[in-house]
């Protein structure tokens, strides 16, 4: 991304509330910043972070998250919730365990926003939500949210604006296998939590044996222009179809449609759009690591998270920062 595109200050991160302008720090020497019109300056040595395209940047480019920057400003609203579905507002209760009680009037990270859609369900549950991402998604994000308590940055989840003990809740849906080490950004975290607070991450499972063919296909994938590799997925989405046709044949339908779903893996969304937007994303991303329960409660008690619980989708890890 070049930081040279238009600057454009929007009315939400001109007027940063005053508990998220608390609790932001500068990256070089963890000073507090001031907000100036159009930028962030550090109060300390001066450091300046500039608002673009209606977003605050804590990073000068996109670095391997391209692919979700190109996927979000496509699909920028594919997978929010409306007025006839609930989808994202299910995934999340699925994938963090948190409920609106917990987030009502709570002040809540979502690490790897993407382009908001679990945000906005916090915020309609009554949080103030902090979002970041890595990629441009950050400013799909900030416009979706635009009318909401949301505050979004673009940030690197290994260098993170804020100070220590910010946060009553945090979590990070489908993000941190998409870094360089899934471990290391896990650990990033607690942290960042109040004492008390609890943290809930969502992982790709390294117990689905359905993904190794993809593992293979994705050495080319992740290589090809963006452009390219999206059309690609939109000529696959038509297998659908052969699968809907093939199950339906008796005895030999089945055990070929699983046959050809080995061969094939792609996104079995029951809509369309979210198929081709799945699909990319499943062969798009640089990094894509998989996780066990084991692995990941490690992690956890590694920072002395305590109270883990698995929540309901794999791999779902929720965890409690001591009070003391
Ligand atoms: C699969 S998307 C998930 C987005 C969102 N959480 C959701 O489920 O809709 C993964 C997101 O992680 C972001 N991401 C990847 N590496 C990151 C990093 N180091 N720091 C912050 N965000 C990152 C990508 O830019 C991308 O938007």
């Amino acid at each position: 991304m070049n930081l040279e595109t238009v600057q454009k200050t929007n009315a939400k991160s001109s007027g940063l509330a005053s508990e998220v302008l608390d609790i932001l720090r500068c990256l070089a020497c963890r000073s507090r910043l001031d907000q100036r019109a159009g930028e962030l300056v550090c109060s300390n040595c001066g450091k300046q972070y500039p608002e673009l395209n209606g977003v605050i940047r804590f990073v000068d480019a996109q670095n391997y998250a391209g692919s979700f920057g190109f996927q979000w400003k496509i699909h920028a609203r594919t997978q929010l919730d409306n007025a006839n579905s609930q989808r994202s507002e299910n995934a999340f209760r699925q994938r963090t365990g948190f409920r609106p009680e917990d987030l009502a009037g709570k002040l809540v990270l979502d690490v790897g926003c993407g382009m908001g859609r679990f945000a906005e369900v916090a915020t309609r549950w009554g949080a103030q939500v902090v979002g970041i991402d890595l990629s441009v998604a950050s400013e799909v994000a900030a416009q979706n949210l635009e009318d909401r308590d949301a505050a979004i940055f673009q940030a690197d989840v290994f260098q993170l604006p804020f100070a220590e003990n910010s946060f009553d809740f945090i979590y990070s849906i489908g993000v941190l296998h998409h870094t360089p080490s899934c471990e290391q950004a896990v650990k990033v975290l607690p942290r960042l939590l109040k004492p008390g607070g609890r943290l809930a991450v969502w992982l790709y499972s390294s117990y689905n044996p359905w993904y190794r063919m993809s593992d293979v296909y994705r050495r080319v994938t992740r290589r090809m222009p963006q452009k390219l590799l999206y059309k690609l997925c939109y000529g696959v989405i038509p297998l659908y179809g052969v699968h809907q046709v093939l199950r339906k044949i008796p005895l030999v339908g089945r055990p070929a449609s699983a046959a050809v779903a080995w061969l094939i893996p792609m996104s079995f969304n029951k809509d369309a759009e979210w198929r081709v937007l799945d699909t990319f994303d499943w062969y798009s991303p640089w990094y894509q690591s998989k996780h066990s329960y084991e692995e990941v409660f490690r992690w956890f008690e590694s920072c002395d998270m305590e109270d883990l619980r698995v929540v309901e989708e794999p791999i779902a890890v929720n965890g409690r920062k001591p009070l003391s």
